[in-house]
């Protein structure tokens, strides 16, 4: 086994308000002169939309666009996708709006240029290695903040057959451009705002936890948490306060950068409620992380210790055991704050496909890097308390 470590953190991120508007200079530098650009019907009556159109009319630039994405994307998006792109003769793919256009936009990518069938990418199957070809060049501009897709290596999609997720990794998926606008972002609704804002912690508490060796990524997650835990709150109840919308979108990005490490079991649970019950992405992982945490708090009480401070809490005189209480009662407080519903029982989650969630939550990959190993067994407990918001 090597001992050699390798850290990557490849795409060119453009940050500030505005810069919706340097798209026509990223295709340019990326060499695509008609980019297919992939966004949901709901975002055609954004202003943000309408800004990435008429910058890209204002330079003269050819495109086309396609807006069937459905949330939790399935594999029947992205080959309608992926004709479009074809009739059209497009060169380049963006990808605006939440986690759905931009995972939509990346597997997109892989399709159009390796060819066969979408499934024949999935990790789980070791189906990174097919993708053999170069992808057209992806630029993602994120809506949300929380997904972290616009710097990740992955894309999620839902089998349209199985009815499950399945991911298709590859460091070729890696948007080439991420432009992080927050004025995008101050169109979107408070519960979606702290539904995403919540993945965006997720991601940054799961990595720093996650047992592979990455101090960048350690820090990066820091970073991100205490963006998160300064900002959120700001960001639902202050909407066009441009400052913590900017905040969040960097910290969706570095979460997305941290998990380079990987993730943990609430990734694995909520993947599994969004297949079942097409639960929001956000909102399982801001339910399922405090009982996750619980679990995890004597394997991972060094690194939860570290978060109270970005609370504002002072742990001076705490042991890192009361420290990682702390952290962990923090997050709860967290959720209560920005009208995170208690429970998956008082978020409407009827508990009679929990067999299912389960066994999908248990072949799910993300618990295999939680800091402490989980059992099937454990992630119906899990689930459990989850649903009765112990
Ligand atoms: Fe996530």
């Amino acid at each position: 086994m090597s001992d050699i470590s390798r850290f990557s953190f490849p795409t060119t991120i453009l940050f500030g308000n505005g810069a919706v508007n340097e798209v026509p200079i990223c295709l340019k530098e990326l060499e695509s002169e008609k980019p297919l650009i992939i966004t949901d019907k709901a975002l055609t009556g954004t202003a943000g939309y309408r800004r990435l159109i008429a910058a890209m009319k204002d330079a003269g630039i050819s495109f086309a666009v396609f807006t069937d994405v459905h949330p939790n994307p399935l594999d029947t998006d992205v080959e309608a996708a992926s004709n479009v792109y074809k009739t059209e003769r497009c060169d380049g793919v963006i990808g605006l709006g939440g986690g759905s256009p931009l995972d939509t936009a990346k597997a997109l990518a892989v399709l159009v240029s390796n060819g066969g069938a979408l499934s024949d990418y999935d990790v789980q199957n070791g189906g990174g290695g097919n993708i053999k070809e170069e992808l057209p060049p992806i630029i993602a501009i994120p809506t949300t903040a929380g997904t972290g897709s616009e710097v990740g290596k992955c894309a999620v999609i839902t089998s349209s057959v199985q009815k499950r997720k399945y991911m298709i990794c590859h460091s070729s998926l890696l948007p080439l451009r991420a432009i992080l606008d927050p004025e995008l972002t101050i169109s979107l609704p408070a519960h979606l705002t702290a539904a995403t804002g919540m993945d965006a912690l997720t991601h940054c508490i799961e990595s720093l936890t996650a047992p592979i060796f990455h101090p960048m990524c350690d820090a990066i997650a820091l970073k991100g948490i205490e963006f998160v835990a300064g900002n959120l709150e700001t960001a639902v109840k202050e909407p066009e306060n441009l400052e913590a919308r900017g905040k969040m979108l960097l910290a969706a990005s570095m979460g997305a950068v941290a998990f380079q490490k990987d993730l943990g079991a609430a990734h694995s649970l909520s993947h599994a409620l969004s297949a079942v019950y097409g639960f929001q992405h956000g909102l399982g992982n801001a339910i399922c992380l405090p009982p996750v945490m619980e679990f995890n708090r004597d394997a991972a009480r060094e690194q939860y210790a570290l978060i109270p401070p970005y609370f504002g809490v002072n742990t001076i005189g705490m042991d890192t055991g009361e420290a990682a209480d702390m952290a962990i009662q923090q997050v709860r407080e967290l959720n209560t704050r920005i009208g995170i519903p208690s429970s998956l029982k008082t978020a409407g989650i009827v508990n009679d496909r929990f067999d299912e969630v389960e066994s999908k939550a248990f072949s799910d990959p993300c618990h295999l890097t939680n800091a402490r190993p989980c059992t099937e067994k454990d992630l119906r407990l899990l689930l459990q308390k989850a649903w009765e918001g112990e």
